[in-house]
């Protein structure tokens, strides 16, 4: 990352030189102070979940979970199953209307608000289960995902000057999703139907159509699984990138407790609906009660 090199600026000069007051020791000096400086800037919070529960008739999935999330971080949400990871986003992204608590994005009440309204809000997610439009292509379903298109109102395609426009952004669009299939390595599938595409295609499909809504958070549900391990590393150096350089925060559950804790800085435990606790990944390895919540759960 840093090209500074780590030695001592001096290591070079001959012994019977004093170090001089040059430029060679500044440069350090002033690097940490910017890094403490950075240290202190308190990052926003996009997301805060307060008292969140949710009931299906006799099952209480979540019960009062209060944690929240930092903007531009990599935060994991692990637990057994059945922990009520999913249940969670489902109450985040509007999926489900929460028994009680509320949820804020950016400052602003979103409890109980339409899946579509919260997407437009930035906010997305994919699922467990991936939910592609079957009778569509893999083209077709990802130019379909960003949120407004002009080319939709009937008006503005056939008004004379406006319809240039529409074309001009469709072809752009158009552009967009061969690139992000080329990323995600299946524009060689850009023409077949999703129905016809295997379970770990799929989930690709739906990351890649939830990239392409230009969000500022997600919530990727099990969005790995049954993905190769070379392309997982690729598309989780395009979420480092994401983050670092547009401040795009992501929120991810998890089984395989390697990713999780190379990848994320904070760490929240799910248990029974509650939880459990969080921290750094080192400090959640550390603790016993997690260990113990997973070998009860069966992981
Ligand atoms: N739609 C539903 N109707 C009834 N019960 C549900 C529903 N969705 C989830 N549950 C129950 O809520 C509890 C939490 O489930 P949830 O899917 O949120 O767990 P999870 O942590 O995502 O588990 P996994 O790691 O297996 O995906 C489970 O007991 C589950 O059976
Ligand atoms: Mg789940």
């Amino acid at each position: 990352m840093s090209e500074r090199s780590d030695g001592p600026a001096d290591a070079n000069l001959p012994d019977d030189v004093d170090a001089p007051d040059t430029e060679d020791l500044e440069p350090e000096a002033d690097d940490s102070a910017v890094e403490e400086a950075a240290k202190r800037v308190p990052r926003g919070v996009p997301l805060k979940v307060e008292g969140l529960r949710k009931e299906f008739g006799g099952i209480t999935a979540v019960d009062g979970a209060t944690f929240s999330v930092e903007e531009a971080s990599l935060t994991g949400l692990i637990g057994p199953n059945g922990a009520g990871k999913s249940t969670t986003f489902n109450c985040i992204t509007g999926v489900h209307e929460p028994t009680a608590g509320t949820v804020q994005f950016r400052g602003e009440d979103i409890t109980g608000e339409r899946p579509h309204a919260i997407a437009n809000r930035g906010l997305v997610r994919t699922f467990q289960i991936a939910r592609e439009l079957d009778e569509m292509t893999v083209l077709e379903n990802l130019m379909l995902a960003p949120g407004h298109q002009r080319g939709e109102s009937i008006t503005r395609s056939v008004l004379p000057g406006l319809r240039g426009d529409v074309v001009r952004q469709e072809s752009e669009l158009r552009e967009d999703a061969w690139e992000t299939l080329e990323f995600f390595e299946i524009d060689h599938l850009a023409g077949e139907y999703a129905g016809n595409l295997s379970g770990g295609q799929r989930k690709l499909l739906e990351l890649a159509r939830a990239l392409m809504t230009d969000p500022e958070m997600m919530l990727l549900d099990e969005a790995f699984a049954g993905v190769n391990p070379t392309l997982e590393e690729k598309l989780l150096d395009r979420i480092h990138d994401l983050r670092e350089q547009e401040d795009l925060t992501f929120l991810l559950v998890e089984h395989d407790m390697d990713l999780i804790m190379e990848n994320c800085e904070h760490v929240i435990v799910m248990h029974q609906g509650r939880v459990l606790d969080e921290g750094t990944p080192e400090e959640i390895k550390a603790n016993e009660d997690v260990v113990e919540a997973y070998l009860g759960g069966e992981v």
